[in-house]
């Protein structure tokens, strides 16, 4: 069983997709990861961000690896090309870099190849942007997870102050919200919106855990119907 959840940045997939995984015994894909770690390579190579179809030969050479503690479903880190790459994904740097990369279709044409290979392996939370309307538009469970541009942005201030990036100031990280949301909503392949079929669920002043709730209540009754047909 797929699970898709999609969204705007900051928007609380990361938290929800592992702890809606761990719940439910489910694999966990952070699609967002991938595209970052590609964003990582290109600027390691100093490869043109404009350039799309270098891009492309990058993202389809190269090999991404999710790093596991044994027994523990949701990944521990990430590497591309055997670098571990974790924290630095996850720099301003990329934060900027990572835009061009994924509107790059050669890019996503690559990504979604190695995205649906992974999720046939079993039962898997996938959150991204496209997972319900491009990767996996046959998930058994689509979730559109939003939240207003100021709580997002209130969220990713304490996310990057517990991960020691706390310099950054909330103004800043509101624009590129703004920013990158414009740049996935705009572009021309596989922007960001909901599937026809997703539930919208809005986090904004809401308990994350009651979303978690929610989400694994949702995906009881898409598994039973799936045993019903
Ligand atoms: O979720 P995130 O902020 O780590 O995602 C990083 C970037 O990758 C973001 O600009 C949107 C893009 N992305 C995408 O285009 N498609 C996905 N399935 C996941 C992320």
């Amino acid at each position: 069983m797929i699970i898709a959840i999609d969204g705007p940045a900051g928007a609380g997939k990361s938290t929800v997709a592992k702890a809606v995984a761990k719940k439910l015994g489910f694999k966990c894909l952070d699609t967002g990861a991938m595209y970052r770690a590609v964003a990582w390579l290109a600027v390691d190579e100093g490869v043109s961000l404009e350039d799309d179809d270098a891009l492309g030969r990058i993202a389809r050479g190269c090999t991404i690896a999710f790093d596991h503690v044994p027994g523990d479903p949701i990944p521990k880190g990430i590497s591309i090309n055997g670098h571990d790459v974790t924290d630095a994904i996850r720099t301003t740097r990329i934060d900027q870099a990572v835009s061009p990369v994924s509107a790059a279709g050669p890019v996503r044409e690559a990504m979604v190849e190695q995205q649906r290979r992974i999720g046939h392996q079993g039962d898997y939370v996938i959150e991204g942007r496209d997972i319900g309307t491009v990767v996996f538009p046959e998930a058994e469970l689509k979730v559109f997870l939003t939240a207003t541009d100021e709580e997002r942005a209130h969220r990713r201030v304490r996310q990057n102050v517990d991960r020691g990036v706390g310099s950054i100031s909330y103004s800043e990280v509101l624009a590129d919200i703004i920013r990158r949301d414009e740049a996935d909503m705009n572009r021309a392949h596989a922007p960001l919106k909901a599937a026809d079929d997703a539930r919208i669920i809005d986090s904004t002043g809401t308990y994350i855990e009651d979303i978690i709730e929610q989400i694994c209540v949702l995906a009881q009754i898409a598994q039973d119907g799936k045993q019903a047909r």
